[in-house]
């Protein structure tokens, strides 16, 4: 299997496709558990900020969302054991992209919301967020890469309505330059943010950018296991790397899981 620069191999190809199939089945092997983890973290942050601003939908953006696997799980209660059912499942290989759609359609169509949210999600890949609007789990997109360039200006308009920023599986990859042009789309209002970021991801340089904006970031307790370790191979050079930026592996990453930690910025 191909590792990218930092050691982690290379999932690119699962994240283009036209619909989540590859996705769900590839990363099923590998136990990929972190949205469902962070599922609690983000409910009660978006409870939090109803209360504080008095706004009965707030609107959440989720980067790197993929085939809008947080949103899915956020406001339609969809869990991912179900989620690795429907994609992955016995009859998966079956299925067309059409039938999965309909299938899709109707969990959106079926339940009460769990939660009032509106969900924007950011992602590079134009056939994952396709899918998540076709399916109902987004209410809108944004398809750019923001480590690349700016956003054009009705992207910023749409970045500059949400509420809350979140992100799983993503940050690490996504700096803090695109931290940075999302808060600038903002203009003076300043969304609450919530990351959970691999370890082998040093967080400092996203929090200093966060800090200089007026954000006052908290890391939550606890280490949250995002996936198994594909190889012997990966284990080894993501241990290489903790020890390269000075985080020790013992009774975590040495168990032969990666683990990610919580970050949540609020305007201090
Ligand atoms: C590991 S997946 C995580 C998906 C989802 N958040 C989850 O936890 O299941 C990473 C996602 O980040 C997206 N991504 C990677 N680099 C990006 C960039 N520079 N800008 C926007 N999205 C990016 C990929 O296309 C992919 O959908």
């Amino acid at each position: 299997m191909r590792v990218d620069t930092t050691g982690k191999i290379s999932l690119d190809h699962i994240y283009t496709r036209p619909d989540p199939r590859s996705y769900f089945s590839t990363l099923r092997e590998l136990d990929y558990n972190i949205p469902e983890l962070a599922k609690p973290h983000f409910s009660r942050l978006i409870t939090e900020y109803r209360d504080a601003y008095g706004t009965a939908a707030p609107s959440v953006l989720d980067i790197g969302c993929s085939y809008g696997i947080n949103a899915a799980l956020l406001k339609y209660d969809a869990t991912m054991a179900q989620l690795y059912d429907r994609y992955s499942g016995p009859d998966a290989q079956g299925q067309t992209r059409g039938t999965l759609l309909a299938r899709d359609r109707e969990l959106v169509r079926s339940g009460e919301p769990a939660n009032h949210v509106r969900f924007l999600g950011l992602d590079a890949s134009d056939n994952a967020l396709s899918y998540a609007i076709e399916a109902g789990f987004l209410d809108g997109a944004v398809h750019a890469d923001l480590e690349d360039g700016e956003p054009t200006d009705t992207q910023r308009q749409q970045l500059a309505e949400t509420d809350l920023v979140i992100s799983t599986g993503c940050l690490g990859y996504v700096t803090e330059k695109t931290i940075s042009r999302i808060i600038e789309a903002h203009g003076t209002r300043r969304p609450w943010m919530a990351h959970f970021v691999l370890r082998m991801f040093p967080f400092a340089p996203i929090a200093e950018c966060l800090a200089g904006a007026g954000y006052r970031t908290v890391r939550r307790d606890g280490f949250f296991r995002q996936r198994r370790f594909a190889t012997p191979e990966e284990q080894s050079l993501v241990l290489d790397r903790l020890s390269d930026v000075g985080v020790d592996p013992q009774g975590l990453e040495t168990g032969g899981w990666l683990y990610a930690q919580l970050y949540i910025s609020r305007p201090g």
